[in-house]
């Protein structure tokens, strides 16, 4: 089937054509406009979505070289996300199925960045999943195709979610993933040693701790302007430290607890270089083969949304005319 997948959870408006053949287009529309306030702001988010879906949708198919008429499924995100966001994508999506009479179906935005491994790779099952993106840290275990076990999740602040919100700390511009991960290249990991928490549970995170830990750490220091400025990248480099060592030693001890000999990573976070480094050590050392998605499905876009559905549609997923978005994870 020729599916055409739509993404607006957040602050991407994105679309992809995914077929027989494999991944045809793949475009990403971001909104710059939240940079200066520091943060995603919804109802700006969903405005943007609305102004730009059609456009965006048009360039997927147009790159994709086909029509309209050629696409037998339109997959859209469900959730989870910024409600209007999702809503702009879902209304769209339901227009397009409704004019030319072909079925919808519904995406759970954490299970494609998983699926976004099978992309340009054939990953074996059962395996083990680390999602980590801006609003989730997850460790799943995914026996089959939408065979899934939540292993354990984040307490309080995502992984992406602790490096955005440091970065703020720290003076650097939205998002500051890719900002801290790039000046950690030329940093001190051991610089100084943020704590790492909750290492005594097996599969839970907690990152909120980290946060509050950095802003005393400056605090501290007697002229903060003059530290910050000779010391950014070392600080950068250990605020990742103490992140990917709690995300690699929780992954190990999933690994260790299911037998699984795949492991993936999945979701923004998964582009972070300090982590892609310390999970293929950790795989090289425990028989396992890892699977990374290339950079451009690691962050949030549509092939993950296309080739998820078009999974879903193997398996006659499909989600009714009044299917509805869902903001938060389902329990
Ligand atoms: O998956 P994603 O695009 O959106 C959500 O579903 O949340 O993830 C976005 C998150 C942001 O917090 C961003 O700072 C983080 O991923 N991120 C990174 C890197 N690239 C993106 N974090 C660390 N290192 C990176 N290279
Ligand atoms: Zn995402």
């Amino acid at each position: 089937m020729n599916i055409l997948g739509i993404e607006s959870s957040c602050d991407e408006t994105a679309a992809a054509v995914y077929t027989p053949d494999g991944l045809q287009s793949n475009i990403i529309a971001s909104q710059a406009i939240h940079e200066q306030y520091g943060g995603v702001v919804p109802e700006l988010a969903s405005r943007a979505h609305h102004k730009t879906i059609w456009h965006t949708v048009q360039q997927a198919l147009n790159e994709g070289s086909i029509t309209l008429s050629d696409i037998d499924a339109v997959a859209v995100t469900q959730g989870p996300g910024l409600m209007g966001s999702l809503l702009v994508g879902i209304c769209f999506a339901k227009g397009l199925c409704l004019s030319r009479n072909i079925p919808l179906v519904g995406v759970n935005h954490m299970d494609a960045h998983i699926y976004a491994n099978f992309i340009d790779d054939q990953p074996e099952y059962p395996l083990v999943s680390l999602t980590v993106s801006g609003g989730h840290t997850q460790l799943v275990h995914v026996t089959a195709p939408f065979e899934h076990e939540l292993l354990g999740q984040t307490r309080d602040d995502a992984a992406g979610e602790a490096f955005d919100k440091i970065g703020k700390i720290l003076g650097l511009p939205y998002p500051a993933g890719p900002v801290i991960d790039e000046r950690s290249e030329h940093g001190d990991p051991s610089f100084h040693d943020f704590p790492q928490a909750m290492l005594d549970n097996d599969f839970e995170f907690s990152f909120s701790g980290l946060k509050t830990s950095v802003k005393y750490f400056l605090e501290d220091q007697d002229n903060r302007e003059e530290f910050l400025k000779n010391h950014l990248d070392d600080i950068c480099a250990s605020v990742s430290h103490a992140i990917t060592e709690v995300l690699v030693k929780k992954l190990r001890n999933a690994i260790e607890h299911t037998g699984v000999k795949t492991v993936a990573l999945a979701g923004g976070v998964s582009a972070n270089s300090m982590l892609r480094r310390k999970a293929e050590k950790l795989a090289e050392n425990t028989g396992c083969n890892l699977h990374i998605p290339k950079l451009a499905y690691c962050t949030d876009n549509a092939a993950m949304i296309a080739i998820t559905g078009s999974m879903m549609t193997q398996q006659k997923l499909y989600a009714d005319m009044d299917m509805k978005p869902f903001a938060n994870l389902k329990a």
